[in-house]
């Protein structure tokens, strides 16, 4: 059966509270279109146990990506972090997303790390990254959407700031 899809959101300033350890060295960049061959394996690689996308699955994902399909991709509140120059994890956030019953604001739409480099606190530094390009852009929440099944992404979301958020109802 498929698992319900939630929207959660949180305010800008309750994820800045929080001080991630991140437990390797690497280099953060902003989103850039030469990232895409990278991104592609590392979109791969992140979902084999979930889903199982084939290489032109992964590769249509970027295109429509960065065609806007999912919003206006923000580039500098997109942080890709790398590991001795290879591609381990990746946010990727919008100005609006496109769908209904989704919050005004930022969106991220995707969050990628790569098997081998998790429980790293990759992801919660990525979303710390987010939050200070969100607050230097004077954006007071930040959204996003999971699969109720999803527990790990669910419980580093909750350990970040984030809550439920239901259709209908203003920013917190
Ligand atoms: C979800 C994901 C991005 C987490 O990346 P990560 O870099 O390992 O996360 P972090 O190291 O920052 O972990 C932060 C917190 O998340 C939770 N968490 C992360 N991985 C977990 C796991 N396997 N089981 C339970 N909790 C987990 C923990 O609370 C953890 O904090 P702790 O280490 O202090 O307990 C990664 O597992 C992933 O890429 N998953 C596949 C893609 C996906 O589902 N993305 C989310 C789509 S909405």
């Amino acid at each position: 059966m498929d698992s319900q899809q939630l929207t959660l959101i949180a305010q800008i300033e309750d994820i800045l509270k929080h001080q991630p350890q991140l437990a390797c060295v690497g280099e953060t960049l902003p989103l850039n279109p030469v990232h895409g061959e990278a991104w592609i394996d590392l979109y791969r690689a992140s979902y084999t146990t979930s889903y199982a996308f084939s290489h032109e699955e992964a590769v249509e994902e970027w295109r429509v990506t960065l065609a806007s399909e999912y919003g206006v991709v923000w580039p500098e509140a997109s942080p890709q972090f790398f590991v001795a120059g290879r591609l381990v994890g990746s946010l990727m956030t919008v100005r609006q997303a496109p769908w209904n019953n989704v919050p005004s604001g930022p969106f991220i739409i995707e969050l990628v790390v790569e098997p081998g480099f998790r429980g790293n606190g990759i992801a919660s530094w990525l979303l710390q990254q987010v939050a200070e390009i969100l607050h230097q852009n004077k954006q007071q929440t930040v959204a996003l959407r999971v699969m109720a099944n999803n527990l790990s992404a669910l419980r580093l979301y909750t350990k970040t700031g984030f809550t439920l958020w239901q259709p209908g109802e203003s920013a917190p």
